[in-house]
């Protein structure tokens, strides 16, 4: 591989990754900042080393050229691999540092976070995560769409890998650090946008520190995220499932049980569209009242589904009446809370968005929404629910 990385020095601590990709506009700035942060905090103690990809803008000749002013700085320009993620691997693999780190070349990440990190890891954290969701954390200027998927993102990876994405309040975040030994073993599996997902779910990391940034807006240059990462995101979920760890995951978490859960949420949602149309049309109910009630039977019609299929290997266990009830109880007030927000979905959709028009479609979008929030509150829940319910074994 095309790799100009050539410079050793001894006393390397931190090795920072640049990954890049046609970003010629903002390598220089990039490194001018992390040098002037960095030298007075770990003295000629780092290196920064910018994984480029054969970038057609020559980032790799730009980065290239700044060498001279900086000798901490290494480039490797690389000709037969591409993608995020294998950068990243193959800039700590000719790293020096026992700190190994990465951070994006475009400035959306904050460098004044890198000296928290690093305090961080020096305090003897196995991984220094700067996060969007923690104090202090945040995005600038996103659009509601993209808070949605990012979050909708999180959320199934939670389901699909709770103990490797639930170890951080930001799983996405491409900002990070991490102790050498802490990876050094297993094998990385360099596919997919998501190194830090890899880093969780393969090496062996013990305590965790997190830091709170914001997500600047992006000042020159594109980003390279398409739908395609999305897919391959699934793809990286899945495979991180099949691994060693995937095996604890499944005893928790039995995707047969998640997949009925989801086909009886199906069930619902025609059930509710059915009485909501027998309601609104042949009874005559008002909006509201047709569609709390069409709600309510759906409520009940989805927890027997639960109770008598999803579930049905622990409500045997408990079964009768009285414990029967106390479930639906429990069930009806967690969607109680959901139906005042679909009541609310609905009649924002309704009347105001789609100006009294569309009755259909706007109960649909009010569903699909409070369904994504009951799914949330279900993933937290689920968890406590299936320990108590191991141990009343
Ligand atoms: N070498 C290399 N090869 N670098 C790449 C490639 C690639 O194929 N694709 C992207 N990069 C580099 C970009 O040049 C940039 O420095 C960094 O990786 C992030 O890419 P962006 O395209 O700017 O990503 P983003 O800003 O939309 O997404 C970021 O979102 C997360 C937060 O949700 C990711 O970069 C994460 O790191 C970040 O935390
Ligand atoms: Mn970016």
């Amino acid at each position: 591989m095309g790799s100009t990385a050539d410079a050793v020095n001894d006393s390397v601590q931190f090795s920072l990754v640049i990954p890049t990709y046609n970003e010629s506009s903002n390598v220089a700035e990039m490194v001018e900042q992390l040098t002037s942060l960095l030298t007075g905090f770990v003295p000629g103690g780092y290196e920064l080393i910018v994984v480029d990809d054969d970038s057609p803008d020559h980032t790799w000749q730009v980065a290239q050229a700044l060498t001279r002013d900086y000798p901490h700085l290494r480039v490797m320009r690389r000709q037969q691999e591409r993608g995020l993620s294998s950068a990243v691997i193959r800039g700590w693999q000719v790293a020096q540092g026992e700190i190994l780190g990465v951070i994006d070349a475009d400035l959306q990440h904050p460098p004044e976070v890198l000296l928290e990190l690093l305090q961080a890891t020096l305090n003897g954290a196995d991984l220094a995560v700067a996060s969007r969701h923690v104090e202090g954390g945040g995005v600038s200027e996103w659009s509601i769409v993209r808070r949605f998927l990012s979050r909708g993102a999180q959320m199934i990876g939670l389901v699909l890998c709770p103990d490797v994405v639930g170890r951080v309040s930001d799983p996405m975040s491409g900002y990070f650090m991490v102790r050498r030994r802490a990876i050094a073993g297993p094998t990385l599996n360099p596919l997919g946008y998501k190194i830090l997902l890899e880093v969780i779910g393969r090496g062996s990391i013990g305590s965790i520190a997190e830091a709170g940034y914001v997500f600047q807006e992006r000042q020159s240059g594109q980003s390279k995220v398409t739908w395609k990462q999305y897919i391959e995101y699934l793809g990286h979920l899945i495979r991180l499932r099949s691994g060693d760890r995937a095996s604890r995951v499944k005893q928790v978490f039995p995707t047969k049980r998640f997949i009925r859960y989801g086909l009886v949420g199906l069930s619902g949602v025609v059930v509710d569209m059915a009485f909501f149309y027998w309601f609104t049309e042949q009874v005559g109910l008002s909006l509201v009242l047709s569609k709390v009630i069409a709600a309510e039977i759906a409520i009940i019609s989805n927890f027997v589904g639960n109770d008598v299929w999803t579930f049905a290997d622990i409500t045997q266990r408990q079964s009768g009446w009285q414990p029967r009830l106390k479930r639906l109880l429990k069930f009806n007030l967690i969607c109680l809370m959901s139906l005042a927000l679909d009541v609310l979905l609905l009649q924002l959709f309704y009347h105001f968005i789609f100006n009294n028009s569309l009755k259909y479609v706007a109960n649909l979008l009010a569903i699909g929404l409070v369904a994504l929030w009951n799914f949330w509150i279900n993933v937290k829940l689920s968890w406590r629910v299936t320990e108590v319910d191991r141990r009343l074994r």
